[in-house]
């Protein structure tokens, strides 16, 4: 007899009206309106710098913006095959469809046909070789998708027919595609060279170091030999790649650019369009969604259109409808992994050697730093006294994969958790326990692989939090006997810790800059090196803002993205973005207000020191002036009111060579605990509760912050359960190429119980306001759902046998490993 479960909550759509309730009690709402009276301006939670235009429909994307007259629209031909050898090109039937302008071919690229971020590996559109009579006759297809040709038109509906054309146009022998990692790493084919890191407490380097890491195994108690697949994921922006390119006088090109990273996109269109970076302008006010996927990949596209721009002097729109989209651009990789690991009665690790073979596709693109941080983040919160590392970037004829939120941390860390797990189900031990004996020590065993000391551990008190608030050891008890009597619906709960490095592994990408205009009237414009992309990061900056010149939030408002106002900018990526663009408006307000200061002291009789700015006034004890006033005077005195401001991450250092140094400015932390039922008839599940507690340091909204832990952590969920990619195993074809077939959580998804809270503290770093960075880390916190599934499955085995299951755990492969668990156990 199968026991019941309560129907409440298995019914969909509950989650958000539970949610919504439960949210006020998270945020606190009376503390913040006093701390709001008294002046603050951070650390208050604020509606998203866009949300009433947002919820109307009145935010523009650049699909929305008013297009000029004559603009002409893009569409891209792409290689019909995985791997081949071009023969012919033939474009006359493309050129015939009415309303076809134009069709380019890398020969039309004026300048380089490269889009690299890191190596130059990458072309625009494929590299085709012509013959002494022009035609082409030879050229490389590297992945069913590639870019060959444009098709430039008077509307999109005929680019689109004309470029759908590509198979005929293109006449190419096909060549054997490798189309998986392993297989690419059984050739030694990769896209640049295997990193290895290897750290042990024996006095040796290199190749001893390396014997004696595998000595520590031979020598341990119990040794776990095992693989893990885990897939990779789709970013499904919901606003997908576009540029929209205008000509401008002298050779100058203005760029609408749905991207996070408006600086590249500048260097690479100069670069394509053989010109300085001075003539080329990117723009973006907003992005519906980049989760990585516009870091560097928004590139290709932007190119296509300046080049197109550029060599017909009209105004050129490329944007990708969703299957081009999935078919052209990567995503995050996925990983291959051999693990082996020694370990005590306890469960401590004592030495792992660990293979990493991830997916980079075509191209490097970022498979490097993100395998870095992979490599950076196997380590999780535990530590690790003799381990060996090994990263293979295993260059395949599919989509060159790239950022995607966590940026390969994800992929690291879940390596050691699966360990962990599979520690305790040897052991018969609660998994809990053995990552508890395995953490980092406050002071001693702190030192990860790369050397860096972790001094802001706060895991212990963090998980022994989230442990009684979500009743953790009771309901472990309470499953188990539940379980007992139920044979076909089996729950598993999980409780899984973060630690995630923030700054980016690149020393120099570290910096930032801003520019604060006051206006005459008191009005406040805010520019920053950063981009908006749902995370609330102008919010975020304009309360800094606020803060610091003491102004009500609605003086400030913060502009597009802009080249043309703050230069050299990093990409808005691996979450540092309020820590580098947040620091740099800082100082720039602070200018401000240290100009200021003088005036309003001499107006008011007092000395500067004894000036507060708060509340939208001047203050000293009980005379004031309105800071609207104050800056009226100070303009009629020629007393500058704009002012650029300026931020480089202190501290940092790292050796490419060796992987070891410094990376990251501090840690954030944070626990999940989750409890899933699973049907083990059809593979079906569903997830009951979530508890998670999460640090953000010292919020500077608390709104925004949690609804970064809640949307990272749903997606994080459709990663490792949902989201799966396949590709034809003989033409290489993305065959989950659109929403039918690539399935992404929804609201329905989300638990019944959701409780995310922010685990109270501030950074013991100097970062802006002691917050912490939220954006990625809190997508590692899913992995309590895989591991609640797994213990699930294998309750289904009385827990006898370790359940061979990898990511994605759809129903199928919970299926799979049912399977070998009743087999097992049997
Ligand atoms: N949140 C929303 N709504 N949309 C996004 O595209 N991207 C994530 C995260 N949160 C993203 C998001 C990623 S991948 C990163 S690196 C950070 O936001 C970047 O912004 P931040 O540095 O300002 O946090
Ligand atoms: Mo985020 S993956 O660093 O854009």
């Amino acid at each position: 007899m199968n026991k019941p479960l309560d129907p409440a909550l298995l019914q969909p759509g509950q989650a958000f009206a539970d949610w919504q309730a439960n949210r006020a009690s998270r945020i606190d709402p009376a503390a913040e309106a006093t701390a709001q009276d008294a002046g603050r301006r951070v650390g208050v939670s604020r509606p998203h710098e866009s949300a009433h235009l947002h919820v109307a429909g009145a935010a523009p994307y650049i699909d929305d913006l008013p297009e000029l007259a004559g603009t002409l629209h893009a569409a891209l031909g792409l290689s019909p095959v995985a791997h081949g050898r071009v023969t012919g090109l033939d474009l006359a039937a493309v050129r015939a469809v009415p309303g076809v302008v134009a069709v380019l071919t890398a020969a039309d690229i004026p300048g380089v046909n490269d889009c690299g971020s890191i190596v130059h590996d990458e072309p625009i559109l494929a590299e085709l070789v012509t013959g002494p009579d022009g035609a082409v006759c030879g050229g490389e297809l590297r992945y069913l998708g590639q870019p060959v040709f444009a098709v430039i038109a008077r509307s999109r509906e005929a680019a689109r027919r004309a470029a759908a054309l590509a198979k005929q146009a293109i006449r190419c022998e096909p060549l054997p595609p490798v189309l998986s990692p392993r297989e690419a790493h059984a050739r030694g084919q990769y896209v640049l060279p295997p990193m290895h890191l290897t750290r042990t407490q024996a006095p040796a380097d290199g190749e001893a170091a390396l014997a004696a890491v595998r000595a520590a195994l031979a020598a341990a108690p119990h040794r776990l030999t095992t693989a893990l697949e885990v897939g990779g994921q789709e970013q499904f922006y919901l606003e997908g790649q576009i540029s929209y390119a205008i000509p401008r006088e002298d050779r100058g090109i203005q760029l609408h650019c749905s991207t996070q990273h408006p600086t590249e996109m500048q260097h690479l269109v100069a670069h394509a369009l053989g010109l300085a970076s001075h003539r080329v302008q990117v723009e973006c006010r907003r992005m519906g969604g980049g989760f990585g996927g516009k870091e560097s990949q928004s590139a290709p596209f932007a190119c296509i259109a300046a080049v197109a721009a550029a060599k017909l002097q009209r105004p050129v729109k490329l944007r990708l409808d969703r299957d081009d989209d999935f078919l052209i651009t990567g995503r995050r990789h996925c990983f291959s992994y051999d693990i082996d690991v020694g370990y005590d009665d306890e469960g401590r690790v004592l030495a792992s050697e660990v293979s990493m073979i991830s997916r980079a596709g075509h191209s490097a693109d970022l498979s490097a730093p993100v395998m870095t941080r992979a490599l950076c983040h196997y380590d999780n919160a535990y530590w690790l006294p003799e381990v060996a590392m090994h990263g293979y970037c295993a260059k395949t004829n599919t989509q060159s994969n790239t950022a995607f939120r966590g940026f390969g941390g994800p992929q690291g860390a879940i390596a050691i958790e699966n360990v962990m797990d599979s520690i305790a189900r040897r052991l018969g031990k609660d998994p809990l326990e053995v990552r508890r004996v395995n953490f980092y020590g406050r002071t001693e065993r702190n030192v990860t692989p790369y050397t860096q000391v972790v001094s802001d551990n706060v895991i212990h008190g963090l998980v022994d939090e989230l442990a009684a608030s979500s009743g953790y050891a009771a309901r472990r008890a309470e499953i188990a006997a539940w379980n007992a009597d139920s044979p076909v619906l089996k729950r598993g709960l999980a409780l899984t810790p973060v630690k995630f490095g923030i700054s980016f592994n690149v020393k120099h990408f570290n910096q930032a800059g801003a520019l604060v205009h006051v206006y005459a009237d008191g009005s406040i414009l805010v520019n920053h090196g950063g981009t908006e992309m749902g995370q609330g990061l102008n919010t975020k900056v304009a309360q800094v803002v606020a803060h610091e010149l003491g102004v009500d939030f609605g003086r400030v408002r913060v502009t597009a993205t802009d080249t043309q106002k703050v230069a050299n900018t990093s990409a808005t990526a691996a979450s540092t973005g309020s820590d580098l663009n947040g620091k740099a408006a800082q100082d720039a307000a602070r200018q401000i207000r240290e100009r200021l200061a003088p005036l309003a002291a001499a107006r008011l009789g007092v000395e500067p020191s004894a000036l507060v700015f708060a509340n939208d006034r001047v203050q000293a004890g009980t005379a004031s002036m309105g800071f609207a006033e104050l800056v009226a005077a100070a303009y009629v005195e020629r007393i500058q009111l704009w002012s650029d401001g300026f931020y480089a991450t202190p501290g940092l250092s790292w050796n490419r060579e060796t992987l070891r140094g410094r990376p990251f400015y501090y840690f954030a932390y944070g626990a999940a605990c989750s409890e899933v039922v699973v049907d083990t008839l059809t593979g079906e599940w569903k997830l009951l509760r979530a508890d998670v507690l999460h640090d953000v340091g010292r919020s500077l909204n608390p709104a925004v912050d949690i609804g970064q832990v809640e949307g990272a952590f749903i997606q994080g969920m459709g990663w490792l359960t949902m989201e799966e990619l396949v590709w034809h195993p003989t033409t290489g074809k993305l065959m989950t190429h659109a929403p039918s077939t690539y399935k992404i959580p929804t609201a329905n998804d989300c638990p019944p119980v959701f409780d995310v809270r922010l685990f109270q503290g501030e950074n013991v770093e100097d970062s802006i306001h002691r917050s912490k960075a939220v954006g990625e880390p809190p997508l590692l916190l899913p992995f309590s759902v895989f591991f609640a599934i797994r213990d699930a499955v294998s309750a289904a085995g009385g827990h006898r046998v370790d359940p061979p299951l990898s990511a994605p755990a759809t129903s199928e492969a919970i299926l799979r490993a049912l399977t070998a668990v009743q087999a097992g156990a049997a």
